[in-house]
């Protein structure tokens, strides 16, 4: 299990990318809900980063829902979804298997 944040610092900055895996990753809170994902752009593997209530790619700008993952507007295919990780939320910290 591997600590990636604490609630507190989440309450600062909502956002923290990470490695998973050996792949990167960013951790997101968004209307009350802690997610985590491959931070891989369905397009053509960006990052992205938490800019005003999306998810936005570094690289050509598309645009993912910070809860569901979910492609918001091309260049990712719509229907694509970035992968989520399962995140436990104990002691005040967020944990990945
Ligand atoms: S790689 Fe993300 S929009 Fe192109």
């Amino acid at each position: 299990m591997q600590q990636i944040a604490t609630i507190a610092e989440l309450a600062r900055i909502p956002w923290k990318e990470f490695v998973y895996r050996g792949r990167p990753a960013i951790l997101v809170q968004s209307e009350d809900e802690i997610r985590a994902f491959y931070n891989i752009c369905t397009h053509d593997g960006g990052c992205c980063a938490l800019i005003g209530r999306d998810l936005v790619c570094e690289s050509h700008g598309a645009r993912f829902n910070p809860v569901s993952g979910k492609a918001l507007s091309a260049p990712a295919p719509m229907g694509t979804f970035l992968t989520k990780i399962s995140v436990r939320i104990e002691m005040g910290a967020v944990f990945v298997d």
